[in-house]
C-alpha cells in the first residue's frame, strides 16, 4: 500500500465486549482526516461485535492469529476465520506474543504467510529490549527480526504490510523513544528495505512507532520524516486521547 498516516491502537487484552464496542463507537463518530488510517486491534471475542457495527473510517484488526486455517488447534483462531468475519489487519510479532508465548522469528513467517493469503493486511511488530539498546546493537537486532521474519516475501506482497516499530523498554512504561531514537530507527528500517526491495518498495512502506505514545508526544513523533504514525496501547483504550492521538498528524 502506499505509505499513509496510521493511527492504530491496540487494546491488548482490555474492555468487556460493550466497552470495546462504546469505544469503537465513539471513535467512529470522531472526524477522522481523509489522510489518516485509524485501526483499533481488539480481542478476538470482541471482533464479531465490532465488525457487526463497521464504520468506514476505523478498520479492526485482530492481535494475534494461528498459521493454519484449521485444525486440531485448542483455543487458537484462525487466519481464515478472520478474514471470514470482515476482520481487516492482524497484529503480528508483538513483543508481549514474542516474550510471553514464545513467538520467533520462524513462527511469525508462518503466521505472516497465512495472514496475507487469506488477504487479511498485517501490522508486523518488531523492537529490541532495553539490555540490547544499552549496548548499542539495536540496529542488527531489528535488522535480524525483519530479515527472518518478513524478507523471504516478495515485493508485490509488501503493500499488505505495515511495519511497527516497538523498543520494548518504551511499551507501557511511560518512557518513550526521543524522537531522534525513533527517527534513527525508522530510517534505518527504511534502508534495509530499499536495499532488499529497491526505493518504491521502502517509500511506500508505513512504518509506525509504538511506545506510551500519547497526545503530548504524538506531534512530536509523527512529525519525524520517517514516523508515518503510531501503534497505541494504554493511550488508545480512552476515547478521547486517541481521537487527539488520530489529530496528531
Ligand atoms: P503502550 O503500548 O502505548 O501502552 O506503551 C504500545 C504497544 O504495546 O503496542
Amino acid at each position: 500500500m502506499a505509505r499513509k498516516n496510521i493511527a492504530a491502537g491496540n487494546w491488548k487484552m482490555n474492555t468487556t465486549v460493550n466497552e470495546g464496542l462504546d469505544l469503537y463507537k465513539s471513535l467512529s463518530e470522531h472526524d477522522v482526516p481523509s489522510d489518516v488510517t485509524v485501526i483499533v486491534g481488539a480481542p478476538f471475542i470482541h471482533l464479531s461485535s465490532l465488525v457487526a457495527n463497521k464504520h468506514d473510517n476505523i478498520k479492526i484488526a485482530a492481535q494475534n492469529c494461528h498459521f493454519e486455517n484449521s485444525g486440531a488447534y485448542t483455543g487458537e483462531i484462525s487466519p481464515s476465520m478472520l478474514a471470514d468475519l470482515g476482520v481487516d489487519y492482524v497484529i503480528l510479532g508483538h513483543s508481549e506474543r514474542r516474550e510471553y508465548f514464545n513467538e520467533g522469528n520462524d513462527l511469525l513467517a508462518k503466521k505472516l504467510n497465512a495472514a496475507l493469503s487469506n488477504d487479511l493486511s498485517v501490522i508486523f511488530c518488531c523492537g529490541e529490549p532495553l539490555e540490547i539498546r544499552k549496548a548499542g546493537t539495536q540496529n542488527a537486532y531489528v535488522a535480524k527480526q525483519l530479515e527472518e521474519g518478513l524478507f523471504h516475501l516478495d515485493a508485490s506482497q509488501l503493500k499488505d504490510i505495515v511495519i511497527a516499530y516497538e523498543p520494548i523498554w518504551a511499551i507501557g512504561t511511560g518512557e518513550t523513544a526521543s524522537p531522534e531514537q525513533a527517527q534513527d530507527m525508522h530510517a534505518f528500517i527504511r534502508s534495509i528495505l530499499d536495499q532488499k526491495y529497491g526505493s518504491d518498495a521502502a517509500q511506500d512502506m508505513s512504518i509506525l512507532y509504538g511506545g506510551s505514545v500519547k497526545p503530548a508526544n504524538a506531534k512530536e513523533i509523527f512529525g519525524q520524516e520517517d514516523v508515518d504514525g503510531g501503534l497505541v496501547g494504554g493511550a488508545s483504550l480512552k476515547a478521547d486521547m486517541f481521537k487527539n492521538i488520530i489529530d496528531s498528524f
